[in-house]
């Protein structure tokens, strides 16, 4: 498969590359140089700059954005970034005869199911009287509840995927996507034994999202199999034949494992 990366030279884009060039001939686009073959600077903004870039691709991985999600970022920044950008993707794509693009959101999307129990207790690491088990997970259909603007912007870029699907016969997937870091290992937080999602299992969830046939329309967490979640990861395994490698807790230190 001819697959393009937007955004290559950011955390995610390295990673994707690397791995998937293994079988796949792998182009991407980034705002500033990028030191691999087949990576041509472009402004997403700038939709006269995308044609060429997208010609004879069959399968778009869109990371690029903003990712910023604090209360500073405006719609300044967040509006051509996020929404101008992501929508002109999807044009190219279209126009290109892409047959699937691939969309990077982000668990903030459904940010505010977090201030409900027993979502709240589990973002904190106060996990006394919960069975991990037994939580009702947060799916993907459920109605979005952003925690911010950038949020919403993501919200945007998740309709094009259901409306290019519906209408114009673009597969799509969305990836609501956890924490991912060059570190790649869970922070110092509680929510990140929610979060973390390990750079091989990120590596392996997008394989499957470009590779995976016989999808229209899906909307995935992404995060690795870490005991505590709130999202329902495992939905998205399934229906991308995925299976995870890592779970945060082999991080927890002995003191303050559950
Ligand atoms: N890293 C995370 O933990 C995380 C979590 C949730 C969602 N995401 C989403 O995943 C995607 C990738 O995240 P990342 O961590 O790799 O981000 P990053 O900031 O490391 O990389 C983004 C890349 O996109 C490029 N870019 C930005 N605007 C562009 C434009 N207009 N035209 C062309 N290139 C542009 C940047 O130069 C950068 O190389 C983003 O959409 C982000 O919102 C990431």
């Amino acid at each position: 498969m001819r697959i393009l990366i937007t955004g290559i030279g950011g955390t995610i884009g390295t990673v994707l590359a690397k791995d998937l060039s293994r079988d796949h001939d792998v182009k991407g686009i980034d705002i500033r140089p990028v030191d691999r073959p087949g990576a041509v600077v472009a402004d997403l903004t700038d939709a006269a700059a995308l044609p060429r870039a997208f010609d004879g691709v069959d399968a778009v991985i869109h990371l690029a954005a903003e990712r910023r999600h604090g209360r500073e970022i405006g719609w300044d920044i967040l509006h051509p970034r996020n929404v101008v950008a992501t929508a002109n993707v999807y044009d190219a794509a279209k126009a290109a005869g892409v047959r699937r693009v691939v969309f990077a959101s982000s668990m903030h999307v459904m940010g505010g199911y977090e201030e409900a129990e027993p979502y709240r207790s589990i973002a904190a690491g106060r996990y006394a009287g919960v069975n991990s088990a037994k939580v009702a997970l947060v799916s993907g259909d459920m109605p979005p509840r952003p925690d911010g603007r950038y949020a919403v912007s993501k919200i945007f870029g998740e309709q094009l995927a259901r409306y290019f699907a519906d209408w114009e016969g673009l597969e799509g997937v969305v990836v609501r996507l956890g924490t991912i870091s060059e570190a790649d290992r869970p922070g110092s937080d509680p929510r990140s034994f929610v979060s973390w999602f390990s750079t091989r299992d990120v590596a392996g969830l997008f394989r499957a999202c470009v590779e995976r046939p016989g999808i229209k329309y899906e909307v995935v967490y992404g995060a690795s199999a870490n005991t505590w979640k709130i999202y329902d990861t495992p939905y998205g395994w399934r229906v991308l034949g995925f299976t995870p490698q890592d779970n945060a807790e082999a991080f927890r230190s002995a003191g303050s494992r559950q």
